[in-house]
């Protein structure tokens, strides 16, 4: 017993150490990025310390609360009040407190679960929390929201189970599956809001209402081993959202949705994503960034070891015309395509709205951006299209060995306002 939780505790060390999160200026340091681990330099002793305050936290007396002792059934009536009064004692809690969701069915209408807390909580959800599926639940209260962790340091969010949204009113009421509709918001089923020190782990998250799960303003993240399913035609279910959100890494995942993947937007930066099977979706972007005229930045992104499945895109960076601000430090590798619409992308036209976007003179910069090793088959001849800003060029772009194929005569690569390396056998070759 005790030699297998000192395993695990060696095993969660060893894992903190090598998640490696570092800030990395330039390309090169992207590429360095990979040995990191190797600088932390890692003594026998920083080891030993290490162990042994994990050691005492996991033998720490703790409070465990279970949802249940707060009247809350999992019957399918409604037990709101007592996931709010429940995570009141653990929030007060001076020991670090658990949190248990038992292997029920729970109605939870929009919640918020607030900090600051006194000490560390996790919250182990091993049955399922669901969703009203009558969005007028939502009536006088935020619409942005389902469930809502706002500023906690030390929270880990596990167990087993599943976040069922239960999107598909949302979905018939969107202006983009019925275009007769209002363009109204909709509900995004788990956000964190200014978290730090957050794991969030082995957990399913399906039929979103609108993204399944958001991070923003967090630092200090680490997201695995999630599984997010919607249907491929539900409109804005993005997998996983990551908003002016700092040193995060996200690995182990597989997501089916009908939007983005993953989408990271302004103001996030040192991002680590990898092992993550992608599709069907929209495929994993940057941005899009500079809507409306606005600044846009994200830095120090790698994405290492995806898989993307029947996806429209496979790697996207997209912007709006008429923004400002900058992408930088953008890594890509190691990336498998399977009948994916555009691969390779970058688009600085990008335009969402149901009126035509005007040409405007300004745009988000995008630089530094390396494509390395990444095969597979195009579902359209155009397999790489980097499409940038005629006044604002991409520059220090670097494709490197790329193979993707279409099953049409031709496949070609589409490079429009951009200054690019290639190395390696690179193909389709940029063109303009
Ligand atoms: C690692 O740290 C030890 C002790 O601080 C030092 O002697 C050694 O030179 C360091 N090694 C490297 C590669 O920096
Ligand atoms: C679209 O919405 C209109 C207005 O509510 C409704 O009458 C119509 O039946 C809807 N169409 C579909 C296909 O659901
Ligand atoms: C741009 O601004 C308009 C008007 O305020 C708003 O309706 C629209 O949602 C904004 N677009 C984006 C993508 O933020």
């Amino acid at each position: 017993m005790v030699v297998k939780e000192l395993s695990i505790t060696l095993i969660l060390f060893l894992s903190l150490c090598l998640s490696c999160y570092g800030t990395f200026s330039n390309l090169d340091e992207v590429n360095e990025y990979e040995s990191c681990q190797q600088r932390y330099n890692i003594t026998d002793t920083d080891m030993e310390t290490e162990i042994s305050d994990q050691m005492v936290r996991h033998f720490k007396p703790r409070l465990v609360v279970n949802v249940d002792d707060y009247g809350a059934k999992g019957l399918g009536t409604d037990d709101t009040k007592a996931f709010r009064k429940a995570w009141n004692a653990v929030c007060k809690s001076p020991i670090s407190a658990v949190l248990i969701v038992p292997e029920r069915k729970y109605l939870v209408k929009p919640i918020v679960f607030s900090g600051p807390c006194l000490s560390s909580i996790t919250v182990q959800i091993k049955g399922t929390i669901e969703a009203p599926s009558d969005t007028s639940d939502w009536d006088g209260k935020n619409i942005g929201h389902w469930i809502l962790f706002n500023g906690i340091k030390n929270l880990v969010v596990e167990g087993g189970g599943t976040i069922d949204g239960k999107g598909r009113n949302w979905w018939e009421n969107s202006c983009k599956v019925n275009k007769s509709l209002p363009c109204t918001d909709a509900p995004t089923a788990m956000t964190f809001y200014s978290c730090v020190d957050l794991r969030v782990e082995n957990l399913r998250m399906k039929n979103s209402q609108k993204i399944h799960l958001s991070f923003e303003d967090c630092s200090k993240v680490q997201v695995s081993y999630l599984t997010i399913i919607a249907p491929n035609t539900s409109p804005n279910t993005d997998g996983i959202h990551i908003t002016r959100t700092g040193n995060m890494g996200l690995s182990d995942c597989t997501i089916k949705t009908g939007d983005d993947c993953i989408s990271i937007v302004s103001g996030s930066r040192n991002i680590r994503i990898g092992n993550i099977a992608c599709g069907p979706g929209h495929g994993i972007s940057i941005g899009s960034l500079g809507a409306n005229n606005s600044e846009g930045h994200v830095a120090n992104v790698m994405v290492n070891n995806v898989k993307l499945t029947d996806t429209s895109n496979g790697v996207r960076i997209k912007t709006w015309q008429g923004g400002h601000g900058l992408v930088k430090n953008i890594l890509f590798k190691n990336i498998a395509m399977h009948n994916v619409q555009n691969p390779i992308i970058i688009d600085q036209n990008y335009c969402d709205s149901i009126h035509p976007c005007p040409v405007q003179k300004s745009a988000v910069q995008v630089r530094n951006v390396m494509y390395k090793n990444i095969k597979g088959k195009s579902a359209s001849d155009v397999a790489v299209r980097l499409e940038c800003s005629s006044s604002v060029p991409c520059r220090k772009i670097v494709l490197e060995d790329i193979h993707l194929v279409s099953d049409g005569d031709v496949t070609q690569g589409l490079c429009e306002n951009v200054i690019w390396d290639e190395v390696g056998e690179v193909f389709p070759a940029c063109a303009s």
